[in-house]
């Protein structure tokens, strides 16, 4: 069957853009042109990614007339860091890349992250497209301005909010993901049915091995629908004042397991997918959702091929990192946590006892 592209946009006045899904696109630079304020980018990517798909996007770019040039940085989220930012600083500054020159993110979500963040910075602010081409980023990081780079106390606790001017999500990129990053992919996508969306949910039931089998629709629907909740929760909410928080769902405790591991040791998927059973068991002592419920939500994970069970750092350090997470307000701890299957929200009001019993029981589960 022919596939063709989806487009869906970011609501923000001024600041709205599309975001493009299907297969081929990283050839179409004509889908880029109309954004671009000078016919000259940027692109940073990474060792794995560059030698994949760098010379496809630059070649297509400089058959529409566009001065392309390219960064090519080390590969994991351990780089993603002051160093690796720095690099790419250099590198602008080196190519005299320009303030409308525009910056390419090619690959995951720490290429996007890092290189958002350089846009954000760089001659105090320059344009920036992502293209992104793991499952992870096509559904969650390329959309939405987060951007920014890990501290070894924190995760994600050094950066800025700064929008894309376009998401090419070229879908063909997929076939060359390994399968442990395509299942933590499928752990972003999970929590936007587990947030706000239970038909969703359940089409993840029926279609969890079509997508593991990467069919390409089932792909693109998975992707066009995360992108549908995304986009609307940012345009209601940018600077996350209120529900883009609800998208944190798992990433408290998540965030706590990629910093306790070593960042890397983990990946951002699967911390969030284990994360997220501790919020779901956090919720159940909270008498929010029955074993039933937690139960089904652990079936789906390992469907998708994603651990249900987080590591055993010791309730001192989940406490400990848990306590610099972006969410705290006044010193106290808050938790997204799921009202049923298809509904979160966030609460400071949470349980300390629960929250002590939870963390015990990862870590003698563990
Ligand atoms: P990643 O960027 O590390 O990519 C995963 C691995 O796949 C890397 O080794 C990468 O080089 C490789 N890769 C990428 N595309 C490939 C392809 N098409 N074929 C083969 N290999 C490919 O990880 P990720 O899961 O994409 O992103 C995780 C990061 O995103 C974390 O740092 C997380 O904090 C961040 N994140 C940010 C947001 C946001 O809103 N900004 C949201 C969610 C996650
Ligand atoms: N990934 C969480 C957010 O974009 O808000």
């Amino acid at each position: 069957m022919q596939t063709s592209m989806q487009t869906l946009g970011v609501d923000l006045g001024e600041r709205s853009y599309p975001i493009h899904i299907g297969p081929g696109l990283l050839d179409q630079a004509g889908l880029a042109l109309p954004h671009l304020r000078q016919r000259r980018v940027v692109i940073v990517t990474n060792t794995t990614v560059g030698p994949l798909y760098l010379e496809r996007l630059s070649q297509a770019l400089r058959s529409a007339g566009v001065q392309v040039d390219s960064v090519v940085l080390p590969d994991g989220e351990a780089y993603k860091n002051w160093q690796t930012l720095n690099t790419i600083f250099d590198a602008l500054l080196g190519q005299r890349a320009e303030r409308r020159t525009t910056l390419i993110a090619l690959g995951g979500g720490v290429i996007g992250d890092l290189t958002g963040f350089a846009a954000a910075c760089y001659q105090r602010g320059m344009p920036f497209m992502q293209a992104p081409t793991t499952l992870l980023a096509q559904v969650d990081s390329s959309v939405g301005g987060k951007t920014g780079i890990n501290h070894p106390l924190g995760k994600n606790m050094i950066g800025a909010f700064h929008q894309p001017s376009l998401v090419l999500a070229d879908t063909d990129t997929l076939d060359s993901l390994p399968d442990r990053e395509l299942s933590a992919g499928l752990a972003e996508v999970i929590k936007y049915g587990l947030i706000r969306d239970a038909d969703f949910l359940a089409w993840l039931e029926a279609n969890m091995d079509r997508l593991r089998a990467r069919d390409t629709q089932a792909l693109i629907h998975a992707i066009h629908r995360s992108c549908q909740h995304k986009a609307e929760v940012v345009a209601a909410d940018e600077r996350e004042a209120g529900q883009r928080a609800l998208l944190n769902l798992g990433h408290t405790f998540g965030h706590a397991i990629e910093a306790g591991m070593g960042y890397g040791a983990w990946l951002h998927g699967e911390a969030v997918a284990a994360g997220t059973m501790l919020a779901a068991d956090l919720s159940r002592r909270m008498g929010l959702l029955d074993q039933a419920q937690v139960e089904r939500m652990a079936e789906l994970f390992r469907r998708a091929g994603l651990p249900t069970v987080a590591p055993d750092l010791g309730e001192a350090a989940y406490m400990g990192a848990m306590g610099i997470d972006k969410k705290v307000e006044g010193g106290r701890m808050r938790f997204v946590l799921l009202k049923r299957l298809g509904e979160a929200f966030v609460s400071a009001d949470y349980d300390p006892a629960a929250l002590r019993a939870t963390l015990a029981g990862a870590v003698a589960r563990a």
